[in-house]
């Protein structure tokens, strides 16, 4: 058996296509060799993609045996969400905090929170130009993030929301920006701890370091007031967390809580104010969809039809790349050996634009996840990966995703800016529209039905 083939480009051309057109790399290495194939990123081990939902089970098995998730994401995301981060972790470590985090997050858990996710929604649609283009992304993240400010860290202080407000944001950008992301592990380490480093104002490094304390100033400071006050009738994240107890019967420390907090801010904010922008891009161009879904939204609220557009939307428009596991040993895959110490993963994008599963995968068809179809598109299904580290706030994602969608067309009616359609591009970690979602909107019923009179005036 041979390993996969790849491209011949180097390593650093490769990842000037990626960054250039991210979906378009991966797709011309499935038209060019089939469904498993290698690709070459600089300092990496090589990365074996794998193309159907099939092979994707294979990858995702490893998670029992000779894979790990942990290893790669450090690279990447360890500075900002901590070594004890369950994203970072492997193994036993691993296990425990996931079996600490699941509870308040399951789909019962977060169900409680759909009234206040619904008013974090209303208010923010209240303040939304009338009239004039405006980007949905940004108004998506503030209501992502007071989410995670609310459900997870459960912070009721007017006064502190309001900081966390300004810090939060600024943390993500900070962190998430390519100037801290791109620099070597060691270069970073020290520019980060190093006390003359640090007093440089103007370095990216220096300026998220400082923004950084002041969050976890205030996280650290919840965490000693909850463990002051217990309240077993709370219902946040952080609360429930704080009063869960391990097989031995420990807690988690104030480090391994800080480091979760932050890991759930990282992993659950961006990707769903993205998740939701790319939802209303599809939607607001897909006007038959969205008068059915209006349809049944006036009939009396959540149906079946909200669920299969969010599921459409997240299969047209994934938000997440890929799902890579580091080997320990070697495995086969698709007829290839694929040695240990090199990365396999699950090309998100590609699995769920399979045309054997997905006919014409470029329409927005929500049918696809209703009748006789559905079976075999859920199976294929995976913009949450898979696996033992399926994604761990897919059910508070999913809720956001149809309670916020919801709550906006009961408010307003809304059109696109031009009928284009955005460009993925890759933002931070996640796939972004390349116009962060423009939109003009109107108080309800003022566009009629589609929004199609709108779209013809600022096309000409
Ligand atoms: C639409 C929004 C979201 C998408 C598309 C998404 C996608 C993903 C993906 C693809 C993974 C990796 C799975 C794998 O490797 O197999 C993941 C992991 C994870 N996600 Fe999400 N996610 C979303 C929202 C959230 C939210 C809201 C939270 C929490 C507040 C969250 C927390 C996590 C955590 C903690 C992990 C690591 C799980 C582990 O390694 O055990 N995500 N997510």
């Amino acid at each position: 058996m041979t390993a996969p083939p790849g491209f011949r480009l180097p390593p650093a051309a490769q990842v000037a296509w990626l960054i250039a057109n991210p979906r378009g790399f991966y797709e011309a290495g499935r038209r060019r060799f089939g469904p498993v194939f290698q690709v070459r990123f600089p300092g990496l081990p090589p990365e074996v993609c794998v193309a159907t939902a099939d092979l994707a089970e294979h990858v995702f098995a490893t998670d029992s045996g000779a894979g790990r998730a942990g290893d790669i994401r450090r690279n990447f995301v360890g500075p900002l969400v901590g070594e004890e981060s369950l994203l970072c972790l492997d193994r036993e470590p691993w296990w425990r905090h996931r079996k600490l985090i699941s509870p308040p997050l399951h789909g019962r858990a977060v169900a409680r929170w759909k009234e206040t996710i619904a008013e974090i929604a209303a208010e923010e649609v209240a303040t939304w130009p009338t009239g004039r283009p405006f980007a949905l992304r940004p108004r998506m993240e503030r209501i992502t993030l007071e989410v995670i400010m609310r459900v997870v860290f459960g912070i009721t202080d007017a006064e502190r929301l309001r900081s966390l407000r300004g810090l939060l944001p600024r943390l993500v950008e900070l962190g998430g920006s390519a100037a801290l992301l791109r620099l070597p592990p060691k270069v970073r380490d020290r520019a980060t701890t190093s006390p003359l480093l640090l007093k440089a104002g103007a370095l990216p490094t220096t300026r998220y370091v400082r923004v950084r304390d002041a969050v976890d100033a205030i996280l650290y400071d919840e965490i000693a007031r909850r463990r002051a006050n217990p309240d077993p009738s709370a219902m946040d994240v952080l609360s429930q967390l704080v009063a869960a107890r391990d097989d031995t019967g420990a807690p988690l420390t104030d480090q391994e809580l800080r480091d979760e907090l932050m890991t759930l801010l990282q992993a659950g904010h961006e990707t769903t104010a993205t998740a939701l922008a790319w939802t209303f891009e599809r939607l607001v161009r897909s006007p038959r969809a969205l008068a059915t879904l209006r349809d049944e939204l006036a009939d009396g609220g959540e149906g079946p039809y909200l669920g299969a557009v969010v599921k459409e939307a997240l299969r047209a428009r994934p938000i997440v790349l890929g799902a890579p596991r580091t080997l320990d040993e070697p495995i086969s895959i698709g007829g290839y050996a694929i040695p240990a110490g090199w990365y396999v993963s699950a090309a998100i994008p590609l699995i769920l634009s399979d045309p054997d599963v997905y006919p014409d995968p470029e329409e927005f068809r929500p049918e696809r996840f209703l009748g006789e179809d559905a079976a075999r598109a859920n199976k294929a299904w995976i913009p949450f990966g898979g696996g033992r580290r399926y994604c761990a706030g897919a059910q508070l994602a999913m809720l956001e995703l149809r309670t916020v969608l919801t709550e906006v067309l009961r408010g307003v009616s809304l059109a696109p800016v031009q009928a284009r359609p955005e460009r993925p591009i890759l933002k931070n970690v996640t796939l972004a529209p390349s116009r962060s979602a423009q939109v003009l909107s109107r108080p309800r019923g003022a566009l009629g039905g589609t929004g199609r009179g709108i779209m013809a005036l600022s096309d000409r």
